[in-house]
């Protein structure tokens, strides 16, 4: 069954008009990514290589999961049921490219101290890989889903999922069996930090993540990843787990340059990371590697609103020509918030992102940092996930900070969340 959603205020397809079935009459309303902007046939490809793109006055078909048509309202061709937006905005669905959601516990009180004046580490991190191990796997299995459940309702409809708080082998080969039950974006992250029990044989640790550890989470797992960082994983242990995780078909991404500067970037950059995540504390040297390579800055606002940091220079990132993606970061330690319309508000507030950066980061750049081409944008051919707002347009995403604005998302062109219509 066909759906046209009509009368939409403001389109955003991240795709220049040109790609639009009606031949690019629709009225683009101009750019916020890097490049310039005129229309042309190969704007799907552009699309890809990142630009935020609007229409005002416009309408959409869906049909079988995809968006099959995009462009002016006054030309929208017929289909079996229509939805009147009434001059709302309707936005590609977010895409969360970086998330930790497998774990048990929670750590309100170490929050609550960092408040008071103390410092995050990545100490923390033990004590949920303490209650990760001691949870059943239908308690864990619960917390997931209602974490997913929550971010799909405030209009995340990709996400990717990483083990990490398990630390043993059956641990972790469950943390990511279970990720893969919600999300096809699962991440092995068997090197968060070193556990407790192999605190005197670090290198022990490293072997079990990269030998018999990856072997068993391989199977259930898309990506690998590792916290290079001091007090997790330095240079050459990162690299001795990504190579590995490279030999069993896993695609590397990084935990970097969160806590201080250090190799993070450069360790990513050389695996052929598709993202390096974090990038807080970066030198000149990151910023020139990031923008000679194909990984993404992946930045996580919510990180630095959570532990009092200083927020990732994002300008001098975008003006070095770096691909950004913005995430959430959930996790019970450095950020539990699973809301993207906070972290968009935070890029544009505290990292200066205009709203277009902000909205493009966390849609077609999240996609970007998960090597994704058939989310993040609205492009014919895409996947239908996308959302309205109760708003006019993406703007009031910052605009209207903590006011929840998702008033309905559609995930492969079924209705999923919010206002039925
Ligand atoms: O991305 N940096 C490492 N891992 C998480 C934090 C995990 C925790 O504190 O539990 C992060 O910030
Ligand atoms: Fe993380």
């Amino acid at each position: 069954m066909s759906t046209l959603i009509t009368n939409i205020g403001e389109l955003v397809t991240n795709v220049p008009e040109a790609s639009s079935a009606d031949g690019g009459r629709g009225r683009d309303k101009g750019s916020g990514g890097g490049e310039d902007g005129s229309a042309t046939s190969r704007a799907d490809t552009r699309a890809a290589a990142g630009r935020f793109a609007a229409l005002t006055s416009a309408a959409l078909v869906m049909d079988r999961g995809l968006i099959v048509w995009t462009g002016e309202a006054a030309h929208a061709p017929a289909a079996d049921e229509r939805v009147d937006a009434e001059g709302r905005a309707v936005l590609p669905g977010f895409v969360d490219s970086h998330a930790h959601l497998v774990f048990a516990g929670e750590r309100g009180a170490e929050f609550a101290a960092r408040m008071a004046g103390l410092p995050y580490t990545a100490g923390g991190i033990r004590s949920t890989v303490a209650a990760t191990r001691a949870a059943s796997d239908a308690s864990l299995a619960a917390n997931l889903r209602k974490l997913a459940a929550e971010m799909l309702s405030q209009g995340i409809t990709t996400f990717e999922c990483k083990s990490g708080y398990g630390l043993t082998v059956a641990d972790e080969a469950r943390s990511v069996a279970l990720a893969a039950q919600v999300t096809p974006e699962v991440t092995y992250l068997g090197a968060h930090v070193v556990p407790p029990e192999y605190e005197s044989d670090p290198g022990g640790y490293v072997d079990l993540a990269s030998g018999p550890m990856l072997a068993a989470c391989a199977p259930h797992a898309r990506w690998v990843d590792v916290f290079c960082e001091r007090g997790a994983f330095d240079a050459d242990q990162a690299r001795a787990i990504l190579a590995a995780g490279r030999a069993a078909g896993l695609e590397p991404r990084v935990h970097a340059n969160q806590l201080g500067e250090g190799p993070g970037v450069q360790v990513a950059v050389e695996a052929g990371a598709a993202s390096a995540d974090h990038c807080t504390f970066l030198s000149d040297a990151d910023v020139d590697t990031l923008a000679a390579s194909g990984t993404v800055a992946t930045l996580l606002p919510g990180v630095e609103f959570s532990t009092r940091q200083r927020y990732p220079d994002a300008r001098r990132l975008l003006d070095a020509g770096v691909r950004v993606a913005i995430a959430t970061d959930c996790n019970p330690g450095s950020c539990f918030t699973s809301s993207m319309p906070f972290c968009i508000a935070l890029a544009v507030r505290d990292m200066h992102m205009t709203t277009q950066e902000a909205v493009w980061s966390a849609t077609a750049g999240g996609a970007r940092a998960l090597r994704r081409d058939d989310v993040g944008h609205l492009g014919t051919g895409a996947r239908a996930d996308l959302i309205m707002l109760d708003a006019p347009s993406h703007a009031y995403l910052a605009y209207r900070p903590g006011v929840p604005q998702v008033a309905s998302v559609w995930q492969g062109g079924s209705l999923v969340a919010g206002r039925a219509w």
